[in-house]
């Protein structure tokens, strides 16, 4: 029997340099896309996709993240006196849904070293990573496309994504042969993972598609965290982990459907707003028309 994925990790501790200066004091996750923090959008594709047992990785500002997904009652009896019913409904629905937990990394020393601190609250267990500031818009939640396949093998299953080649160089990139599951599924997504290498030199990516922040992991990936030395920038890179895992187990790639946002960065940030705002039932219209005015 494979097991059941119920728990996700989210890292939440990196410095968050591309977005300084409004990163100084408070996590990138923590950025509103129109009206939600980034990482909301995460935890609801987790709850979407059957997973409401949260860990969240936190550094600096780990009390607007704590705070924003607790019960605040000044707040809530505001909003009731008021009638405000609405809005008072929704921010409870995110705080009902969850079960979290926070760990604590207290120097931001790379994505692996920040998933290998959630291993006591992971615990023998199979779980996702997700990474808040890649926002993803898609028919069927990313997360839950990955746990399909991991229901197949029962191993460690990336996100995959198509990218221009002179853009390899800000992703880890995957060596691939294309890979076939539940016979009529072999829809061209599904590849079988050969190497994976962490920001290749131009000329050096094995091929043009790129790990983006969602994963299936193991709990076997813990040990071979333990086992990674540090790379790029002194940080233990998940890359290498994954490098490591691979090994002794199988691990696949799925070139999810849907379209991916770059949300920690300036412009992917501004791309998600106006098309996440264009979205909205009640903001669409207004937003659209204000744009086309735009003469430029
Ligand atoms: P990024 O590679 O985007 O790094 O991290 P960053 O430091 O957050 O941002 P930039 O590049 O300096 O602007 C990917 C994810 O891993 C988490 C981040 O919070 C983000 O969700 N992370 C990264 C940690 O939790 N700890 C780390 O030490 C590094």
């Amino acid at each position: 029997m494979i097991p059941k994925v119920r728990k996700a990790v989210f890292p939440a501790a990196g410095l968050g340099t591309r977005f300084l200066p409004a990163t100084k004091a408070m996590p990138k996750e923590m950025l509103p896309l129109v009206d939600k923090p980034l990482i909301q959008y995460g935890i609801e594709e987790s709850i979407a996709s059957g997973l409401n047992q949260i860990v969240i990785v936190t550094g600096r500002g780990k009390a607007a993240i704590e705070d924003h997904f607790d019960v605040s009652f000044e707040l809530e009896n505001l909003l009731e006196k008021r009638g405000k019913t609405e809005v008072l409904a929704q921010l409870r629905a995110i705080s009902d849904m969850i079960d979290v937990a926070y760990v604590r990394q207290k120097e931001a020393l790379g994505l692996g070293h920040a998933v290998l601190r959630a291993k006591e609250l992971i615990g023998p267990e199979p779980f996702a990573v997700v990474l808040s500031d890649d926002v993803i818009k898609s028919e069927v939640p990313c997360l839950e496309q990955l746990i399909r396949v991991y229901q197949y093998f029962g191993t460690p299953v990336l996100a995959l994504m198509e990218v221009p080649p002179d853009q390899a160089k800000f992703y880890g990139v995957v060596d691939a042969e294309p890979a076939e599951f539940n016979g009529a599924e072999g829809d061209g997504r599904l590849f079988r993972i050969r190497n994976l290498v962490e920001k290749p030199k131009p000329g050096d990516a094995p091929s043009n598609l790129a790990i983006v922040g969602r994963y299936i992991l193991t709990p076997e990936i813990f040990g071979a965290l333990e086992a990674t030395q540090p790379g790029s920038g002194g940080e233990i890179q998940l890359t290498d982990g994954l490098k490591h895992l691979l090994q002794s187990r199988p691990i696949y790639g799925y070139r999810f459907e849907g379209k991916r946002y770059d949300a920690g960065d300036k412009l992917g940030f501004l791309k998600a707003t106006v098309e996440f705002a264009l979205d909205r039932q009640d903001l669409g219209a207004g937003f659209g028309d204000y744009l086309r005015s735009l003469k430029f």
